[in-house]
C-alpha cells in the first residue's frame, strides 16, 4: 500500500517556515484536502513561537493552478451542506486566515499561477515571483468569473484598468509583468528565487515580532477605514504594542510563577 503524500509540506529555515502546496501532479490546484491541510498548518504556525515569517510556495512546475476544477465543479456526491462548508473554507482560509495571519507572509511564486492562485498571492503580505512564471485570470476562458475572494483581491491590489483587462481577456502574462502592475513586489530569475525570498524573509524575521504583527494589523484595517477611525485604531494599537512588549512579559512571568507554585493569585492576604 502506498501512502498518499501530504498535500502540504512544512520546512524550517531558522525563524522562517516554508509551506509548500504539494499536489505537483495537479499543478497544486486547491482541493478540499489541500485547503484543510493549509488551515491546519496555519493554525499550528500561529502558535509556534519559532516561526516568525511564513513563505508559501508550490511543489513542481506550478505555484497554484487555482481551484481544483474537477472537485469544485463535479461534487454531486456531496450533500448541499457539506458542499457549502467546503466552498466557505476555500475562501475563508485565504481572505481571513491568511490575510490576517499574525505573522508576515510571503508568496514565492515559483511557476504557473491561475484563478484562485491570484488571491493566494494577494492575501500574502509580500510576493516574489520567478520572472518566467505564467499568470492568468483564466476563468473567462471557460465561461466563468473570478469567484470566491479573487475579484476582491484583484480590486484591492491592482489598478482598475489592469484588473479588468486581465479578467475580461484571460490573457496570460509573466512574472516580469506581474511586477510591473504591482501584483508582486519583485520578479527575479528562477535560480535566484529561493535565495532572494529567504533573504527578505530573514530580514523581516529579525524585527520585533509584536511590532510586525501590529504593523500588519494597522495596515490591513486602516485600508478599510476612514481617517478618523483609522487614527483611533492605530492609537489603540500603539498602546497594545506597549502592553505586549512590557506588560506581556511581566504577565507571562506571572503565569510561569503560578505554574511553578510560586504565586497563588487567589489566596487571601
Ligand atoms: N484543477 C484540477 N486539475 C488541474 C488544474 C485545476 N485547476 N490545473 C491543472 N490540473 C491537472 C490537469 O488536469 C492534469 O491532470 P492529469 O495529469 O490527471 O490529466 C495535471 O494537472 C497537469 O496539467 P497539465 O495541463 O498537463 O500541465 P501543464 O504544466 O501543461 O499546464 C496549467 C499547467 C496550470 C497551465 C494548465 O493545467 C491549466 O491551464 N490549468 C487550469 C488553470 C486554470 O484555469 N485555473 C483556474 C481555476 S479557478
Amino acid at each position: 500500500m502506498t501512502d498518499t503524500p501530504s498535500p502540504v509540506l512544512i520546512e524550517s529555515d531558522g525563524p522562517v517556515t516554508i509551506v509548500t502546496l504539494n499536489r505537483p501532479d495537479k499543478r497544486n490546484a486547491m482541493n478540499a484536502a489541500l485547503i484543510t491541510a493549509m488551515i491546519e498548518t496555519l493554525e499550528s504556525l500561529r502558535a509556534d513561537e519559532r516561526c516568525r515569517v511564513v513563505v508559501i510556495t508550490g511543489a513542481g512546475p506550478a505555484f497554484c493552478a487555482g481551484m481544483d476544477l474537477n472537485e469544485f465543479f463535479g461534487q454531486e456526491d456531496r450533500t448541499a451542506a457539506s458542499r457549502e462548508r467546503v466552498i466557505q473554507n476555500a475562501s475563508e482560509w485565504r481572505y481571513r486566515l491568511l490575510r490576517h495571519f499574525p505573522k508576515p507572509t510571503i508568496a514565492m511564486v515559483n511557476g504557473g499561477c491561475f484563478g484562485g492562485g491570484f488571491s493566494l498571492v494577494e492575501c500574502c503580505d509580500l510576493a516574489i515571483a520567478n520572472r518566467e512564471a505564467r499568470f492568468g485570470l483564466s476563468e473567462i476562458n471557460f465561461r466563468h468569473i473570478p469567484a470566491g475572494p479573487v475579484s476582491k483581491s484583484m480590486a484591492s491590489i491592482l489598478r482598475p484598468r489592469d484588473a479588468l483587462l486581465l479578467a475580461l481577456t484571460g490573457r496570460p502574462f509573466d512574472g516580469a509583468h506581474a511586477e510591473r502592475i504591482g501584483l508582486v513586489n519583485e520578479a527575479v530569475p528562477a535560480e535566484q528565487l529561493l535565495a532572494h525570498t529567504l533573504a527578505l524573509a530573514h530580514e523581516i524575521a529579525g524585527k520585533d515580532a509584536a511590532a510586525l504583527r501590529l504593523t500588519k494589523e494597522s495596515y490591513r484595517y486602516a485600508a478599510e477605514m476612514g481617517w478618523d477611525a483609522s487614527l483611533a485604531f492605530t492609537a489603540a494599537k500603539s498602546y497594545e504594542l506597549l502592553a505586549r512588549q512590557v506588560n506581556g512579559e511581566s504577565r507571562d512571568a506571572a503565569v510561569l510563577d503560578f505554574r511553578a507554585g510560586r504565586l497563588k493569585p487567589g489566596a487571601s492576604e
